[in-house]
């Protein structure tokens, strides 16, 4: 069948194979279940009424709330909430100047601390994560070559495309293929050459292997351009003084596993940990005076709202004061639901105890209905469906919260098991072992 312009705007069901010579019939024929879901699924496109801590109404339905990324539970401290309207009153709800028009100084003061926090020789914030990828990655691959994560997440391949029709060579290499990566290094000497990966994978939870690609990167002259929307917040430094494994200060991958910005440039936001509007990325101070005037957004987009750049600076202060006893909380409550999980006999590829957890379905055609079961029963998750993973990866995202409660993780476990009852669930790879 052929898309229409009316099953495009959601009033006919959108079925069969697609077939078109235009790159947006092409894209909507890839995303069709994910269309079919929107149309029909209460999890997908919901629209909230309210929340009760991480708990949602909607429609007359509440639900325990596991599809955020607030994962340290920022959105609903007290201390930050009550820090905004003091910065409102100072500063107007919002600064209406892009950064190279004029920049209120709360920028400079959270690029100060992202330096300190990380410990990096610059940073530049920016409103999105999106957007640094679309204008960054063109700046650092100019007409040489980026060597892609075959699973790098959707907004870095969109920037790296926007990289390749301003004259850059793009090669995709293995997800955790090192040796892939090296392949195609050594048979391409363009310069400059630039490595995009995840730090965090948004599905599976796991860290890239940052050391190894790290190494490569220095011993073949790349840059590595690091995405960790996800760790920074949650993983950060290691200690012997840490109260769990994701280490202490949440200040991210590069810190976590004890490298050092040399020919690394790390992204991140704060809209996930964090719980405001704003992105950043690390960079020397020569690379960030490039940026100000290579960068559209810096010239043309329009800023942060001084809400979300108030709750930043708090964050700060109470990631400082509470972050780690955050953490370990975190920890506690996702670690239950891993261990349920293998209980059960569930197949998750999350392998590091970080907050996301995916849950593969073993037929994807049962995505509409594992959905419904979740949320019938109050049970409220991301679902993964085609292209968002691979067909055999297609299941649903458990994200968990620092302020999730204890009654809502029960409820969660309680739900696992009915639903491993009910349908067919990927089996761990321990119980396929044992079968
Ligand atoms: C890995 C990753 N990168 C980038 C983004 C987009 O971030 P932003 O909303 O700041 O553009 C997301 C959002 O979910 C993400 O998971």
């Amino acid at each position: 069948m052929k898309l229409t312009a009316e099953s495009r705007n959601g009033s006919a069901p959108i079925t069969g194979a697609l077939e078109s010579q235009c790159w947006i019939d092409r894209w909507l024929s890839t995303c069709h279940d994910l269309a079919n879901l929107e149309l029909s699924n209460p999890m997908m496109d919901a629209v909230i009424d309210e929340i009760d801590g991480r708990m949602i109404r909607v429609g007359e339905r509440w639900l325990a709330d596991f599809a955020s990324c607030n994962y340290l539970g920022f959105d609903l401290e007290s201390e930050i909430i009550a820090a905004v309207p003091a910065y409102l009153e100072r500063w107007g709800t919002h600064p209406s100047w892009s950064r190279m028009l004029g920049s209120p100084v709360l920028y400079e003061q959270i690029e100060e601390r992202l330096c300190e926090l990380l410990g990096c020789e610059d940073a530049l914030v920016l409103p999105t994560i999106t957007l640094i990828h679309m204008s960054v990655i063109p700046v650092l691959a100019g007409g040489g070559t980026i060597f892609m994560e075959n699973r790098a997440h959707k907004t870095i391949y969109d920037g790296c495309h926007y990289a390749a029709a301003r004259g850059a060579t793009l090669k995709r290499f293995q997800s955790d293929a090192p040796d892939d990566l090296e392949r195609l290094l050594l048979e391409d000497n363009s310069k400059p050459r630039l490595i995009c990966v995840d730090g965090i994978n948004s599905m599976t939870g796991n860290a890239t292997d940052l050391e190894v690609l790290a190494h490569l990167a220095r011993t073949y002259d790349a840059l590595l351009y690091v995405d960790d929307a996800h760790g920074f917040g949650v993983i950060g430094e290691r200690d012997p003084s840490e109260l769990c494994p994701y280490g202490n200060r949440g200040n991210g991958i590069v810190r976590h596993l004890g490298e050092n910005y040399d020919q690394i440039v790390l992204v991140s936001g704060f809209s996930k940990s964090y719980s405001s509007l704003a992105a950043f990325l690390t960079c020397t101070p020569a690379l960030k005076r490039l940026l100000k005037t290579a960068a559209p957004p810096y010239l043309y987009s329009g800023p942060s709202p001084i809400a979300s750049l108030a709750t930043t600076l708090a964050g700060f202060d109470l990631n400082e004061k509470r972050g780690d006893l955050l953490r370990a909380d975190l920890w506690r409550k996702t670690a239950t639901v891993l261990e349920c999980l293998d209980e059960l006999g569930i197949h998750t590829p999350n392998r590091s105890g970080h907050p996301i957890i995916e849950v593969p379905l073993a037929d994807h055609e049962d995505i509409g209905a594992a959905g419904r079961f979740l949320f019938e029963n109050g049970i409220y998750v991301t679902l993964a469906a085609y292209p968002l993973v691979p067909r055999n990866e297609v299941g649903f995202r458990i994200q968990v919260t620092a302020s999730n409660s204890q009654a809502e993780i029960d409820q969660l476990v309680d739900v696992l098991g009915k639903l491993a009852n009910g349908f067919d669930l990927q089996p761990s790879k321990r119980a396929e072992e044992a079968a």
